[in-house]
């Protein structure tokens, strides 16, 4: 795409999304996609995981996929030599948004900003608090009243790109980590969704131009999925 203008057009988003496990978030897509709820188009799925169940997924639903392994015959790939390669697929694919739903790995800056479109991620809390991983551990050990999810544009920094979106709840004291991680995950399956229509339908305009580093296009961010669990 030229501009900023992301979905505009009545024509479904060409998405690619990126995964590393079971792809929950990914089927969620596949269904929506499938019932005609999401204006989409999934138009591949990369792994980083040879095992991940998401593949199967992908493949179900026949939506092409691409295997990146980050292990191959004992080696370990390089980042350098996965962005390569999902450099190549992306640029075949053509995508018009890029989705890391469950991606495991840290890519690079230069794959983030020479990226074929905008890319998005979807994080277990409420940023900017809780970046990085076992997010729903630390949120029991500090005690924290409310936590969710957040999707977020994808920038050099890990976690930090502009929120584009929140869901929240209320956190049990005596809840597990296992029990607010599936409490999340069922946020996360609406709110991923949710984020990808507003783009869709050009409510969320996401900046293509990657030399531009300003949010001012963008709504009063994050907003905010309120769902009765
Ligand atoms: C999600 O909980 C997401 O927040 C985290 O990885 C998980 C992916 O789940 N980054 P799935 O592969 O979509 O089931």
């Amino acid at each position: 795409m030229s501009d900023s203008s992301l979905g505009q057009n009545n024509k479904p988003l060409r998405v690619a999304v990126l995964v590393s496990g079971s792809g929950s978030n990914l089927q969620v897509l596949i269904d929506t996609m499938q019932s005609g709820e999401l204006p989409i188009e999934i138009v591949g799925v990369i792994s980083n995981r040879e095992d991940a169940y998401a593949l199967t997924r992908a493949k179900e639903a026949s939506i092409p996929v691409a295997l990146l392994s980050h292990v191959a015959n004992g080696k370990r790939m390089g980042i350098k030599t996965f962005e390569t390669h999902a450099n190549a697929q992306l640029q075949d694919w053509q995508p018009d948004l890029i989705v890391l739903a469950g991606f495991m790995r840290v890519l690079s800056s230069d794959f983030i900003q020479y990226s074929i479109a905008p890319m998005i991620n979807l994080h277990p809390s409420l940023l900017p608090v809780y970046k990085g991983l076992d997010t729903h551990q630390r949120v029991i050990q500090a005690g924290e009243r409310h936590h969710g999810c957040s999707v977020h544009v994808v920038t050099a920094e890990l976690d930090a790109g502009t929120v584009l979106t929140q869901a929240l709840l209320e956190v049990d004291p005596k809840e597990t980590a296992d029990g607010l991680k599936a409490q999340v995950q069922k946020l996360e399956h609406q709110l991923l969704p949710w984020t990808i229509l507003l783009i869709a339908k050009g409510v969320l305009t996401l900046n293509t131009d990657s030399s531009k580093n300003d949010d001012s296009y963008l709504p009063a961010l994050p907003l905010t999925l309120f769902i009765d669990q």
